[in-house]
């Protein structure tokens, strides 16, 4: 008994000053997560590849100054990645340069064999309007049950950021579906669909909830949408027709100033786990980190009424600590998750590391 309690304490301790220590804060949550030391970054910037860009009509080096922000799934047992790829053109600044989204394979995870030519950018189609220059950002991916792969992603045209969809059945060739939303909420800002999925065949795969698929998004509070058809998505609003919030920020926490979904949400037997980005605030935060850090909490969602919070963290599982998470193009610190996949038995996520490269953490169960 004695050497239990030690245990224990040695544990507490280990938790209060190891930051990396595998601990899980509460029994639902996913985790926890190592990250890959040895491999990461996985994936950094390439100034020799280069593709004719239809909008410029000239020679692009389209990865050349930051990739980040990945979405991942499994295909013929291997991980794809669909990444966000910034050029090098417009002035300095957090989105000033056109982004692009690129397509990399693993075997194994952590070793990527990247497609020369980025899969899908702003071009003379339907959404040109919406993604010129600012380009197509911030993808996440999940399978439907039909064998079709549908990517959520940010258009964005320098003024409003909107989601768009696309689907492909190879994940090179993409059909672009616009704009999520249409009527009155076509111009609204938004960022961020998290499309709740289960695991099917080892598969993070679309499932209907009620009889409609859906989706978490937003980059300042969570909110809800559904959809019969994962292409067309209605949001959910509250008694007064206004955007509903489902998860909003906490004063004196990691996720102070902003949340905004990760990577697909997904159906568990305890409710469905929505791993979440959150911003620390300047003035309301969390003191222990530095002001506007990107870290990362769980929410746990009720599986019959996915509006409902039945719990969520109260710290984050993972946050920036290694030199290329610390700083980068966004200059606070970033472990942006946007990208899991089951894969060889474990948990997978792929995160951006401030907004200038990719990195995976790996967990058990
Ligand atoms: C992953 O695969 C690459 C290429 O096949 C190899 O070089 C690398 O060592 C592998 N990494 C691990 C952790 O197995």
């Amino acid at each position: 008994m004695k050497s239990g309690w030690l245990l224990w304490i040695l544990c507490g301790w280990l938790l209060h000053t190891a930051p990396n220590c595998p601990a899980q804060e509460k029994a639902w949550m996913l985790g926890p997560f190592s990250k890959a030391d040895t491999a990461n970054p996985v994936l950094g910037p390439l100034p020799q590849t280069v593709f004719r860009c239809p909008m410029r009509n000239a020679m692009v080096a389209w990865e050349a100054n930051h990739v980040f922000n990945p979405a991942v799934t499994i295909k013929d047992g291997k991980v794809y990645m669909l990444y966000r790829a910034e050029d090098t053109s417009g002035a300095a600044g957090i989105g000033a340069h056109t982004s692009r989204i690129g397509l990399a394979v693993s075997s194994n995870g952590t070793s990527f064999v990247r497609n020369r030519q980025p899969v899908l950018y702003p071009a003379a189609d339907a959404a040109r309007a919406f993604e010129w220059d600012g380009g197509c950002e911030d993808p996440r991916v999940v399978r439907a049950a039909e064998g079709m792969y549908v990517l959520t992603y940010t258009m964005w045209d320098r003024k409003t950021a909107r989601i768009g969809v696309a689907t492909s059945r190879d994940l090179q060739h993409w059909t672009k579906h616009g704009s999520i939303f249409s009527g009155r909420f076509r111009n609204q800002w938004s960022k961020s669909g998290a499309i709740v999925c289960a695991l099917k065949n080892g598969q993070l795969t679309a499932v209907r909830i009620n009889g409609r698929y859906w989706m978490y998004w937003g980059d300042t509070d969570i909110w809800l949408a559904s959809s019969p058809d994962l292409i067309h998505w209605t949001p959910v609003l509250d008694s007064a027709g206004k955007l509903l919030p489902v998860l909003s920020p906490r004063k004196g926490s990691f996720d102070s100033n902003l949340v905004e979904p990760g990577p697909p949400a997904v159906l568990t037997d305890q409710g469905i786990v929505l791993l979440y980005n959150a911003r620390n605030d300047d003035k309301a935060g969390d003191t222990t980190l530095p002001a506007f850090t990107y870290a990362a909490g769980q929410a746990l969602l009720d599986a019959r009424n996915p509006a409902i919070v039945k719990d969520r963290s109260a710290g984050y599982f993972i946050r920036p600590e290694r030199p290329y998470e610390l700083t980068g193009q966004y200059k606070a610190g970033t472990v942006f998750i946007e990208g899991l996949v089951r894969f060889k038995g474990k948990w997978w996520l792929y995160y951006g590391t401030a907004d200038s490269k990719v990195a995976v953490a790996v967990a058990e169960k």
